[in-house]
């Protein structure tokens, strides 16, 4: 019911100690969880409850930190999502300076696939650089460079405009290394002063504003869940 697997394919699950109950591996195919009470675990994802699943879209603003708790009490993006009922995450992240395209959803294999690298998912940025960028730099963005934390990261590079004071470009990845494109510009010399996040696999952030959020509809969320190979 969960969509995680079929009946009989469950039973190996747990047998072969893949399945946790609150954290604690469960290998009787008797036993018994409740849920949406009990914490269940496949390998390391969460089993959705049987709220339903939920897929939203937020334009997230400056001054978000994409996690669900913040020791330094920092605001959250799920504070945004003010009338959603399903306990939803991030699909990924952006820094706390990004603004832009984030996904939210309590379904499980849908974000693994989204954000595992195996799936290519493209993501696409609208940066702004300050200085003038010469060709080469966006050269070398194109061919590919080496930064910390991935073999070789590049991208499709749009230049969308350049003065002596700044240059902005739209950039598309398909890897999602922390602060990936702030480190790709670094490499190549320059510095990036403002970077939204535009487009996420088939979803583009469109007229949303800054701040708001929508529940995608049920053929975006087909379209996604084709590019990634789920039924
Ligand atoms: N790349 C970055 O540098 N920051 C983000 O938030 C996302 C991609």
């Amino acid at each position: 019911m969960a969509g995680i697997t079929s009946r009989r394919k469950a039973d190996e699950l747990i047998a072969t100690g893949r399945v946790r109950v609150n954290g604690k591996v469960v290998r009787e195919p008797g036993f018994k969880a409740v849920w949406g009470k009990d914490k269940i675990h496949v390998d390391d994802r969460e089993v959705p409850g049987p709220e339903g699943r939920a897929y939203i879209m937020l334009n997230k603003p400056f001054g978000y930190i994409c996690a669900m708790s913040d020791p330094l009490g920092r605001p959250l993006v799920t504070d945004l999502l003010d009338n959603v009922k399903e306990r939803v995450y991030p699909v990924g992240r952006l820094d706390f300076d990004t603004m832009g395209l984030l996904l939210f959803t309590n379904d499980g294999e849908w974000a693994y696939r989204l954000t595992h690298p195996r799936f290519s998912v493209p993501r696409t940025y609208k940066a702004t650089v300050a200085d003038y960028m010469e060709d080469t730099a966006l050269e070398m963005l194109r061919s590919g460079v080496r930064i910390p934390g991935a073999v070789r990261a590049k991208g499709k590079v749009t230049l969308l405009s350049r003065d002596n004071r700044q240059t902005v470009i739209r950039l598309t990845i398909t890897q999602g290394v922390s602060r990936q494109v702030r480190k790709m510009v670094e490499v190549v010399g320059y510095r990036v002063i403002h970077l939204i996040r535009t487009g996420f696999g088939t979803i583009e952030l469109g007229d949303l504003k800054v701040g708001e959020y929508r529940y995608l509809e049920t053929e975006e969320v087909n379209k996604m869940k084709k590019l990634v190979g789920m039924r």
